[in-house]
């Protein structure tokens, strides 16, 4: 999971209010990356239907932050692509005048022209995906995707120069997947210029098992009474077969030294999973969760974290857009993040899992650490 270091004291403050809201501003996106559990393959979003495409309006968003009251969230906007809200530079001129520390989710193809427009907002922190060397990360997300890309990181890291700015900060986010596993460090060493970015986050594809995914179904709908089939999640559900050929010793490799060049150069290194060892993945891609070494038996994040997607609907991960706990377009934030619902979710994680949290980049977070 990537984002900046939030102070891991205040993670656990009694608090009325999280410490750390991600907003989908768009579902909309203008990629279609093949592993997207949205728009991708298998991807949820693809039966929505354009017409029927969702965006959280600059109002609520303005409701929920002043709902907080004197907390200040860290603020993570996500989608779809979030550069695609059309209110995106006010949204972010809002936060700003509020000093609420915010950074973006962001495809990285819309950077090189609103390269003046994200300086000028001085947004913490782009997180941009690419998921390999030119050609592969092409093949994962689209034709000419990593040249558009280069061209933001190049346009914004000359802008910042010539003002003399250090914000936005800039993050390479790379996904792992069957496409791209053996190129990780091809597109570190051999493409990047590392003096432009400060922090990499190396993320695994996130999935379930279809058995896993019904499981959760029935959850939802026997202890939580919410009645649903758990369409969004089923985009997450793949056939642990198609990690088969993975290697997992060249994976570790790469990330062992990928991390020391990190540690070299004061760039930020996260890896979703901690332990870096072929046995971790190997069990992470066989979906041999009980075997991992960062293995998790009780969740705290909706404590402290909370997610409202396009639609309004207030959730506590990635994962769980199934889980709705209430609408901001028809109930206050507060009244949500502090009503029986979520009460019942914090309880019941506090004993046990549900059966797709590990497909959540959440999960392998270890908030002790203090580092992502
Ligand atoms: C869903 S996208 C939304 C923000 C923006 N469109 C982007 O691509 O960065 C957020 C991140 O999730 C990653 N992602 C997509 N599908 C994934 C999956 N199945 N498992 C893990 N990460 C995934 C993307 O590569 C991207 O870095
Ligand atoms: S750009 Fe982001 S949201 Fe769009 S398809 Fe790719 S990963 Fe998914
Ligand atoms: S581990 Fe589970 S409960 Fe925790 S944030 Fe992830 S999906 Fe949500």
């Amino acid at each position: 999971m990537k984002n900046l270091i939030i102070n891991r004291y205040a993670m656990f403050n009694d608090n009325k209010a999280p410490k750390w809201i991600v907003l989908q501003l768009v579902e909309k996106c203008n990629l279609r990356c093949k592993m997207c559990y949205q728009w991708g393959e298998t991807g949820s979003y693809l039966d929505f239907g354009k017409e029927n495409l969702k965006l959280l309006s600059f109002e609520v968003i303005k409701d929920i932050i002043n709902d907080c009251g004197d907390t200040k969230p860290y603020i993570g906007l996500y989608g779809g692509e979030p550069l695609m809200h059309p209110e995106i530079f006010e949204i972010l001129r809002f936060l700003k005048e509020k000093e609420i520390k915010t950074y973006i989710d962001t495809n990285g193809t819309l950077n090189e022209k609103n390269a003046e427009k994200l300086i000028d907002s001085k947004v913490d922190l782009l997180w941009i995906s690419l998921d390999g060397p030119p050609d592969i990360n092409d093949r994962q997300r689209g034709n000419g995707v990593y040249k558009r890309v280069i061209k933001g990181i190049d346009r914004i890291s000359y802008l910042k120069n010539q003002r003399n700015v250090t914000t936005p900060k800039l993050g390479i986010s790379l996904t792992v997947t069957p496409l791209n596993y053996a190129y990780i460090n091809e597109l570190f060493f051999d493409n990047l210029d590392l003096s432009q970015i400060g922090s990499i986050s190396i993320e695994l594809q996130n999935f379930a098992t279809a058995e896993e995914h019904s499981e959760y179904a029935k959850i939802l709908n026997e202890e939580f009474e919410l009645n649903t089939t758990a369409p969004i999640a089923k985009g997450l559900v793949q056939d642990p077969a198609i990690f088969s050929e993975m290697d997992t010793v060249l994976i570790t490799s790469q990330l062992v030294r990928l991390k020391e060049a990190c540690i070299e150069r004061g760039i930020n290194f996260n890896s979703s999973l901690k332990t870096l060892e072929p046995s971790n993945f190997k069990s992470y891609f066989e979906g041999n969760w009980n075997e991992m070494g960062d293995k998790k038996h009780h969740c705290s994040f909706p404590l402290t974290y909370a997610e409202i997607t396009a639609k309004g609907d207030v959730v506590v991960c990635h994962t769980f857009y199934d889980h709705i706990l209430g609408n901001v377009y028809e109930t206050g934030f507060n009244a949500i993040w502090n009503g029986e619902k979520l009460k019942k979710l914090r309880s019941y994680l506090r004993k046990q899992l549900l059966p797709i949290c590990t497909a959540c980049c959440r999960y392998y977070y270890n908030p002790a650490s203090g580092t992502n």
